[in-house]
């Protein structure tokens, strides 16, 4: 969840470029964003997140059982930009949004934006509201291209804050020798006894509710070997953009000069047109 990269990281991009959810949510999957080529400053704009994903296929749950994925997103913007106020956004714009409330990274992280989990069905695509900042006031800003980072995911996380398994990911041998005992818990997963063997030492692992066991009582196994399956269905995937914000003075100015150089050469034409009427006057026949 965002809440476990909030509480974890300071800052949801590493120095490499990384971003955090991946150090849980460990398959990859693709993901899209969708911003303006450029903005003017103090305007409301969106940053479109795609999750793609088959609607059709189930994850497991904490509890073993079947269910629909959520999909979550990390949005990080540059310094200075942040969620459009309510009040500034139109009714279209409102209409894609749906029922999303954002939150931001840190209190005063603004420029980083968080969301989910919400139910994937509905929000495979999500649209960000953003405000662009005001280089004349914010005096931090500059108009420049700025680089905008997505992080988002669709389905259960591999690990928990706390460094362990969730049962939403293969479990493979902790030691080599015999599955001498398998025993199924009441409430679902397994409880495997290897047998090293040799030395007789026996090892107990406990398998929780969710991949399926590959193993059989009797079979012999090497260290790491898979246990069960991989249940995971979903995945991580990041991306980027890049947004310039853009002085209204220097698109005046440019219109400005594009115009200037049509008259001059409408007026070139004009003067040809005149000289021309002139050498016919002075011609002798
Ligand atoms: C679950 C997103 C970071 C571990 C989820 C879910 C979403 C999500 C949407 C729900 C999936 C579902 O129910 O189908 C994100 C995003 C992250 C992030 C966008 C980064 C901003 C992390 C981190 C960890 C983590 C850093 C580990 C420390 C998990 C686990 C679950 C999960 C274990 C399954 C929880 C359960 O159902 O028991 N995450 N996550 N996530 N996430 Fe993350």
């Amino acid at each position: 969840y965002p809440i476990f990269a909030q509480q974890s990281y300071e800052n949801p991009r590493e120095a490499t470029g990384r971003i955090v959810c991946a150090n849980c949510h460990l398959a990859n999957k693709p993901v899209d964003i969708e911003v303006p080529q450029a903005v003017l400053p103090d305007t409301v704009f969106e940053a479109v997140v795609r999750i793609p994903y088959d609607m059709q296929v189930k994850q497991v749950l904490a509890n073993g059982k079947k269910g629909a994925l959520n999909v979550g997103a990390v949005l990080i913007l540059p310094e200075g930009f942040e969620l459009a106020p309510p009040e500034r956004i139109s009714p279209e714009m409102k209409e894609k949004i749906g029922n999303l409330s954002f939150q931001s990274y840190r209190p005063n992280k603004k420029n980083i934006l968080v969301i989910g989990p919400v139910p994937g069905q509905k929000y495979s695509e999500i649209t960000f509201p953003i405000l662009s900042p005001d280089p004349t006031i914010n005096k931090d800003v500059h108009f420049l291209k700025y680089p905008i980072y997505v992080g988002a995911n669709r389905g259960r996380g591999q690990i928990y804050p706390d460094g362990s398994k969730s049962n939403n990911t293969v479990y493979n041998a902790p030691a080599a020798g015999i599955v001498s005992k398998i025993i199924r818990k009441e409430k679902g997963g397994y409880e495997i006894t290897i047998t090293d063997a040799p030395g007789g030492r026996q090892v107990i692992d406990t398998l929780p509710p969710g991949p399926e066991l590959l193993v059989l009582e009797g079979e012999s196994i090497k260290l790491d070997q898979p246990l069960t399956s991989n249940p995971n269905v979903g995945g991580f995937g990041q991306g980027d953009a890049e947004i310039v914000l853009q002085d209204p003075l220097r698109v005046q100015g440019l219109f400005f000069f594009l115009a200037s150089v049509s008259l001059a050469q409408i007026f070139l034409v004009l003067k040809k047109k005149q000289f021309e009427k002139v050498q016919l006057s002075e011609m002798n026949f």
